[in-house]
């Protein structure tokens, strides 16, 4: 039987997952068929238009009638993050599947309710970066130790959509609205990259800051910047190394600069979300007179590529890892490996950022990861 979708949201995220739905069993091939059952957002007369952009059977103004809705199996979750916890737990107190966007809650203790509400659901938090071949490449090359024993790593996530000081003050610079600056939005994509090459942050030092302490009032005078735009993180791996993490929504000319580079005894491998169909890799052992870095571009040979194309070099695109995003989870459904991060999962790449936070507050002390608590 076809797997019932409910989706909440169909701005940027929307669009991708709904997107991600279609194509995932097209692309892939041997997973259980979807039907794309109920679409929901406001007003009414956009639901209606979206459902019918992205062939939906019907459109809904509600969540809390699609969460309870029996044609529906999964829900999508791709609203503003305010609305994540209320729509997740309902739809799991209702026994549906879930996979939501980052970051899971609009504060701590938010994550942490989602992550205890997930029961024996399946579960999906939207890692989409996680999901590019080129990355997945990277981290056979560290396991393969091309590198040599992983010493030191680098990690950065800049964007610059907050870099205009003339911008008017929105909700994304509202703790109550947003909770976290840059961290939450962006830096924890960052987290989710690192800690599946290094493993697990034990403990942090930081420091935060607003790039700009005001922005303008639409009816004119200024607002006060309540969370950060820009943090600067040292943090300690459980493996017994440091890295530098650097997150910033106000980096002039960066659109999505999020990447790392891994520092081994044998070479080093770099990353970089905007050039996302490859990679750079340093290795020491070639001959001399032949050294340098050399760039490997994505192809047939980095799983899944093969599946949206044959020919090497010809690149996939962003939504293109939503699909591969959707397909995992729906592999789940049909009793395969559970699709990663699960909501205890994303708790934990949450808890990072919570802890770089934290530190910040406390003027940089060092704080352990293990010891954030909501
Ligand atoms: N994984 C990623 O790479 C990535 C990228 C961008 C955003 N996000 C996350 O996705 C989420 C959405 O961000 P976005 O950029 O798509 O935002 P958006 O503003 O483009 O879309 C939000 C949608 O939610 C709808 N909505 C708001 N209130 C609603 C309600 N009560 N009922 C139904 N629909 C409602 C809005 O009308 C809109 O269509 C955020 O949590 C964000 O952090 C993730």
């Amino acid at each position: 039987m076809a797997i019932g979708i409910g989706l909440v949201g169909t701005g940027f995220m929307g669009k991708a997952h709904a997107l991600a739905w279609r194509n995932a069993g097209a692309v892939m091939g041997g997973l259980p068929p979807v039907r794309l059952a109920v679409l929901c957002d406001t007003p009414l007369e956009r639901a209606r238009d979206m459902a019918a952009q992205f062939g939906f059977e019907r459109a809904s103004d509600d969540w809390r009638a699609v969460v309870a809705d029996p044609a529906v199996d999964v829900v999508s979750i791709t609203t503003p993050n305010a609305l994540h916890r209320p729509i997740a737990e309902a739809a799991l107190a209702a026994g549906k599947h879930v996979w939501c966007e980052k970051p899971l809650g609009l504060t701590f203790a938010d994550t942490q309710a989602m992550a205890q509400a997930a029961g024996d659901r399946i579960t999906l938090a939207g890692y989409n970066y996680l999901r590019n071949p080129a990355f997945a490449q990277a981290r056979r090359l560290l396991a393969e130790g091309r590198i040599g024993r992983l010493f030191h790593l680098r990690g950065w996530v800049d964007e610059d959509y907050q870099a205009d000081e003339s911008l008017p003050w929105t909700w994304r610079s509202r703790a109550s609205e947003a909770g976290l600056g840059a961290l939450g939005d962006i830096g924890v994509h960052l987290v989710s990259l690192v800690t599946t090459l290094a493993g697990p942050v034990e403990s942090v030092v930081a420091e935060t800051a607003a790039a700009y302490a005001t922005r303008p009032l639409p009816e004119g005078g200024e607002a006060a910047v309540e969370n950060e735009d820009i943090a600067s993180a040292l943090v300690r791996f459980r493996a017994g190394f440091h890295g530098v993490l650097t997150v910033s929504r106000a980096a002039w000319g960066r659109k999505s600069r999020l990447g790392f580079e891994l520092h081994g005894s044998r070479g080093m491998i770099v990353y970089d979300q905007e050039r996302m169909n490859e990679l750079q890799l340093y290795d020491s052992g070639d001959r001399r007179g032949e050294q340098g870095f050399r760039t490997i571009l994505a192809g047939p040979d980095h799983p899944p590529y093969a599946a949206f194309c044959p020919a090497p070099g010809h690149q996939l695109g962003f939504n293109d890892l939503k699909t591969i995003e959707a397909a995992g989870l729906l592999a789940g459904l049909a009793g395969g490996p559970c699709p990663s991060p699960d909501f205890a999962q994303a708790l934990e790449i949450e808890r990072v950022v919570y802890a770089i936070a934290r530190s910040a507050e406390a003027g940089g002390e060092r704080v352990e990861v293990a010891e954030v608590r909501a």
